[in-house]
């Protein structure tokens, strides 16, 4: 018999292929990336960064991680990386414990809108440790105000100005958070977690020539393994404008290494580096480019099937990967929604809108989001037919043979766009997965 834990892997494996993935920050890794995941330097210590570790046998994973930051830094044209941080959480939390004392203030994008809980949710240690202020997107056009945001930046002279989401749709005006943060003397953060792959392949602004300090995860958009990055367009001084011994200003840089490790983290996942590299490399490749635009054009057919369909499509479509919905108008709410699709094997989340009436457990809307659909080979043609799917399931929510019949119609069809992920066998185990 195999071990439970692998027959519980293969029948995720299975669920990922038999369903239609739209969670919008999830999508399906290549096998080479999962090989680099699953491999020897799992075992390897390497506190440090290549070539000043405090380990011996280092010298293949220095090799691993100067190609993950050079390939890293040629598709971002960042001029220092750190490709250390286990997620885009510690990505984020190393660079604010970089930047600010305890209390010191922070202004970022509201949860409530699309921003994320490590932009200082009081749930998140960056809500515990500084003073936080928040900017959102307008009532009327759920767009983001940049009047609103340089008023509220120059009453509340934040020392750290952070923009980026979760779930916004979108683009961002970069350059003009720029002049913001530097009207106040802050120093701008963009956490790109969600489009990363769609700015790496130059589909949408860039905020390397503007931002001061961009954060990512590598598994959205970016498509590698789970994880986070730290980079910088061009390197800067330190801002909180401490004196080295030599009375130099100390290199930003050193101050986000020693923010990451030893501050934040200890010895870095050599494993998860190496995936990171395999994906920076796949997302060099002309053809990623090509994936790209199709997410992008994708979730504008998306939106607009939706709209046709009579959902209130919140900014009226999107320029990214992610499409928002609020369901007020069809007398849904976002948990019911997400619950009636799971059973029709659609696997989306519910989601706030902002303004949202309804308790985050709850939500008025659904985020749905188009990276993994479009590395199955998804197209708008195949897109369309997504929507017509969710409508006749959110118009079925009582009905489970209905949902039934199209988890079933899902199955069938998603048999012409199948994963590459080989099934798990009792043959393909090694003894001690055997129990
Ligand atoms: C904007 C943003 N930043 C940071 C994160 C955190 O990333 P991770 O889940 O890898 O810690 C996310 C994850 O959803 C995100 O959307």
């Amino acid at each position: 018999m195999i071990d439970p834990i692998f027959a519980w892997i293969e029948a995720e494996r299975r669920r990922q292929a038999e369903g239609l993935e739209l969670i919008a920050s999830e999508n399906y890794a290549s096998p080479a990336v999962l090989q680099a995941l699953g491999s020897v330097l799992n075992n390897k210590y390497a506190e440090g960064l290549p070539g000043k570790r405090y380990y011996g046998g280092c010298t293949y994973v220095d090799e691993v991680e100067r190609l993950a930051q050079e390939r890293l830094k040629l598709l971002f044209g960042a001029e220092w990386v750190n490709v250390q941080p286990h997620s885009g959480a510690q990505a984020n939390a190393a660079v604010l414990l970089a930047l600010l004392r305890p209390g010191e203030k922070l202004l970022s994008f509201q949860l409530a809108h699309g921003g994320h809980l490590t932009h200082g949710s009081p749930l998140n240690s960056s809500g515990r440790l500084y003073t936080v202020e928040h900017y959102g997107v307008r009532e009327d056009t759920y767009l983001l105000d940049y009047d609103e945001i340089r008023e509220k930046a120059l009453k509340f002279r934040p020392k750290v100005l952070m923009a980026g989401a979760s779930s916004y749709p979108r683009d961002w005006d970069w350059k003009t958070l720029r002049q913001i943060a530097d009207e106040v003397g802050a120093t701008l953060v963009a956490d790109i977690a969600h489009p990363a792959g769609l700015i790496a392949a130059k589909l949408l602004n860039d905020p390397l020539p503007h931002c001061h300090i961009v954060t990512s995860t590598t598994h959205k958009t970016l498509r590698g393994p789970r994880g986070g990055i730290i980079m910088m367009g061009k390197d800067f001084p330190n801002p909180l404008g401490e004196k080295t011994p030599k009375g130099q200003l100390k290199k930003m840089s050193t101050i986000l290494d020693s923010a990451l490790f030893p501050g934040i983290q200890g010895g870095p996942h050599m494993h998860a580096i190496a995936a990171k590299a395999v994906a920076f490399g796949e997302a060099l490749q002309p053809e990623f480019r090509s994936y790209a635009q199709q997410v992008i054009r994708n979730a504008q057919a998306l939106a607009q099937a939706l709209m046709e369909l009579d959902y209130t499509v919140l900014t009226r479509g999107t320029d990214n990967h992610i499409v928002l919905v609020d369901l007020r108008n069809k007398g849904i709410t976002g948990r019911h929604a997400e619950e009636g699709l799971e059973m029709a094997g659609i696997t989306i989340n519910k989601n706030l809108i902002p303004y949202d009436p309804q308790p985050p457990l709850i939500t008025s809307g659904i985020r749905l989001g188009t990276p993994a659909l479009t590395t199955r080979g998804f197209t708008e043609a195949e897109f369309r037919q997504v929507a017509q799917w969710i409508d006749q399931a959110l118009t079925n929510l009582a009905n489970p043979e209905k949902l039934n019949a199209i988890q079933a119609e899902i199955r069938d069809f998603l048999q012409s766009y199948p994963l590459p992920y080989a099934p798990i066998t009792p043959a393909a185990l090694p003894a001690e997965g055997r129990v």
